[in-house]
């Protein structure tokens, strides 16, 4: 069987991190692709990770590029290509920006791997993943966005550190846009099986929700020069892991939400089943009235963003 061909767009932090992870993991060969510009620097990180593979034992083809012929019938594309948030930054350079930037991506994606499933990381995230489906086209099963796989995961660790467990006995969900506003769901949390509101109390539960909202904070706080990207790229490669073997994953991710939730046409994090072609069912669960509330506050921030974008047209 071919191995999968998987397109990095943007070999920085977060794009160079995903190709070493989805490598390691032998998911398929793997192009890293980013501007003229930066010249052969994809193509440097492309051997360099390469040259790791005798030691640490993966088949895995990396190669680097600034031409999209390159990539042509990917089977994934993964977009990390824009602007990650510095100190003083404000939301609304980001957003411009990298609107910019995403739409050229949607453009070279569109007309070169039309059939690839596509996991947008740029931010912010949920604005970014709905401007790749409008200008590319593409329908909206195979064309996603990365941001609940990383903030459950930050939610994950969390209570593993305050309980002193694995994080592996962890299982937990998060809803809503990648953003202040995302919903960690404790009605649905639970360690080996156990209820997290029987080993944690509400306050103590109150505040870890709350880190995990602040997690990205977090972190763009302690490098100061950047953004998070160890842990988003890993979460990125488990989204590719479930594209391309099929493992139909229930992970929130953000998907194209009509009908579902009663969203009306907008991306959004919701639990789905990821696998071969891209999401091949949004999970629609009954919320809580204190959920219920708290997703449509989140809704309704992704909703201020698209119409932010459509202000910069
Ligand atoms: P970075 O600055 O290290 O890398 C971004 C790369 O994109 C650079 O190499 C740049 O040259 C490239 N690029 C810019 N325009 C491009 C274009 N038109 N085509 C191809 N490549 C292009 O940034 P980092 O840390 O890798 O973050 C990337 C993005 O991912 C940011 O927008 C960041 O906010 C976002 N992010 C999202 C997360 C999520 O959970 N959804 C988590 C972490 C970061
Ligand atoms: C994060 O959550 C910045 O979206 C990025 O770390």
């Amino acid at each position: 069987m071919a191995r999968a061909k998987i397109t990095i767009v943007g070999a920085g932090n977060v794009g160079a991190t995903c190709a070493h992870w989805c490598a390691s993991m032998e998911l398929g060969d793997i192009i890293l692709l980013d501007i003229p510009a930066l010249e052969d620097v994809p193509k440097g990180k492309a051997l360099d990770l390469m040259q790791s593979s005798p030691i640490m034992g993966f088949d895995a083809k990396i190669t680097g590029t600034n031409d999209y012929a390159d990539t042509v019938n990917s089977d994934v594309v993964v977009v990390t290509a824009g602007i990650a948030r510095k100190p003083g930054m404000s939301r609304d350079d980001l957003l411009a920006t990298n609107t910019k930037i995403v739409s050229n991506v949607a453009e070279h994606v569109k007309a070169t791997s039309p059939n690839a499933v596509v996991i947008v990381v740029s931010n912010p995230l949920d604005a970014m993943v709905q401007q790749f489906k409008k200008v590319s086209g593409m329908p909206a099963k195979q064309v996603i966005g990365q941001a609940g796989v990383l903030d459950t995961a930050r939610y994950r660790t969390f209570i593993a550190m305050e309980l002193g467990c694995s994080v592996e006995d962890v299982s937990a969900l998060l809803m809503g846009g990648h953003g202040d506003t995302m919903v960690p769901m404790p009605s649905c949390t639970s360690v080996g099986g156990v209820p997290i509101r029987r080993l944690l109390d509400e306050k103590r539960l109150n505040e870890i929700v709350d880190r995990a909202r602040k997690g990205g904070a977090e972190i763009v706080s302690l490098l100061k020069t950047g953004s998070a990207y160890y842990a988003p790229a890993a979460a990125t490669a488990q989204m590719v892991e479930a594209v391309v073997k099929d493992k139909r994953r229930l992970i929130p991710c953000a998907a194209y939400c009509d009908k579902e939730y009663g969203v009306g046409g907008y991306y959004v994090g919701v639990p789905v089943i990821l696998g071969a072609g891209g999401v091949q069912k949004i999970v629609e669960l009954k919320l809580e009235p204190e959920e219920q509330t708290a997703f449509n506050h989140s809704v309704q921030a992704v909703k201020d963003l698209i119409a932010a974008i459509e202000k910069l047209a």
